[in-house]
């Protein structure tokens, strides 16, 4: 286990580069000095792109890397530029090998985040410019760096956000599209500049939908309760983790819609998240969660997820794919 500064548990230096030095783009593995787009560039000006969020783990009994459900994630890519009419160029299997090799390439052995970008770039001849999606060029960018666990382990204080999040008739939110951040950016800054550390977006009909880059569970009078991908969420690699490690503790998820007050009176609410991973919410919108402190149930599935990332669970053994 590493911090953010890539310090793992003991103190130690990284031993690996903050960021590969060497990146997958367009077409090949290139030096990472060398990636650039035009400031022309589609996607850019108008936040058609796609992306996603991996992380590698260092394995416990072979202290080596493992990708974390890279074809989970790499099928959700694909269902994601689907959605913006983007032709990837690679198929779920290739991607997982530009990742493995891009790891290899950039010396990468510490924890890792990876992060694939496939977004429009360029208009064909004969394209008149303006916002579209036909008639504009394709193109995959991957880059890694090194990433530890950065989540707040003894729990982080959540705000109620102004800002509702999209309706999938407005934008295509089960999609991890750029340019659909900028809702997550301005919930973001406004819990922060509240003095909180993170937001909880409500939908249009005032539910519960996830929080600003992870999803919502709650501890509901011994029920573990998500909300559904109908409430209009990012259908979460690591939401399907956990209810598959609660399901293996003989503990069944619900997925109902949740209200504000749902989370006011749970017994204990945390987030879900590639990056995040586990994070216990210990206070929401200036009210406590439970005792606010880190629940049991949280403290056990937290436990679980680090056992699996990390190669120690065998009955989940094919989420991990080895770099070797
Ligand atoms: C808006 C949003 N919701 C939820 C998640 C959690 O998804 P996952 O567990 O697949 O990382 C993310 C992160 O990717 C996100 O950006």
């Amino acid at each position: 286990m590493t911090t953010a500064a890539g310090e793992d548990l003991a103190g130690r230096a990284p031993r690996t580069p903050a960021i590969a030095a060497v990146a997958y783009h367009d077409g090949g593995f290139v030096p990472l000095r060398d990636a650039h787009v035009p400031v022309s560039t589609q996607a850019l000006q108008y936040g058609t792109g796609v992306f996603e969020g991996i992380r590698a783990y260092v394995q416990r009994s072979t202290g080596t890397l493992s990708v974390f459900r890279a074809r989970e994630h790499f099928e959700r890519l694909l269902r994601s530029a689907r959605m913006l009419r983007l032709d990837v160029g690679l198929d779920v299997r290739q991607l997982c090998d530009v990742t493995t090799e891009l790891l290899r390439r950039g010396g990468l052995t510490d924890d890792t985040y990876v992060r694939p970008l496939a977004y429009k770039r360029a208009l064909m001849p004969g394209t008149p410019p303006g916002v579209q999606l036909r008639g504009v060029t394709d193109a995959l960018s991957v880059i890694a760096f090194r990433m530890g666990s950065y989540g707040n382990r003894g729990g982080i204080r959540c705000a109620i956000s102004s800002w509702r999040r999209p309706a999938s008739s407005v934008l295509p939110v089960r999609a991890k599209v750029t340019g659909g951040y900028v809702n997550n950016a301005l919930a973001v800054d406004e819990a922060h500049a509240a003095g909180y550390d993170d937001a909880i977006l409500l939908n249009d009909a005032g539910r519960v939908t996830e929080a600003s880059t992870s999803n919502v569970f709650a501890v509901v009078r011994g029920r573990l309760v998500t909300p559904p991908v109908a409430a209009g969420l990012l259908e979460g690699i690591t939401r399907d983790t956990v209810v598959r490690l609660a399901a293996d503790a003989g503990l069944p998820t619900e997925f109902a819609d949740l209200e504000r007050d749902d989370l006011f009176a749970a017994d204990e609410v945390f987030l879900t998240g590639t990056g995040a991973e586990i994070v216990p919410v210990t206070e929401i919108a200036g009210r406590a969660v439970g005792a606010a402190t880190v629940g049991p149930l949280t403290s056990r599935l937290m436990e679980a997820y680090q056992d699996t990332v990390r190669g120690d669970d065998p009955r989940h053994a094919d989420w991990l794919l080895p770099v070797r």
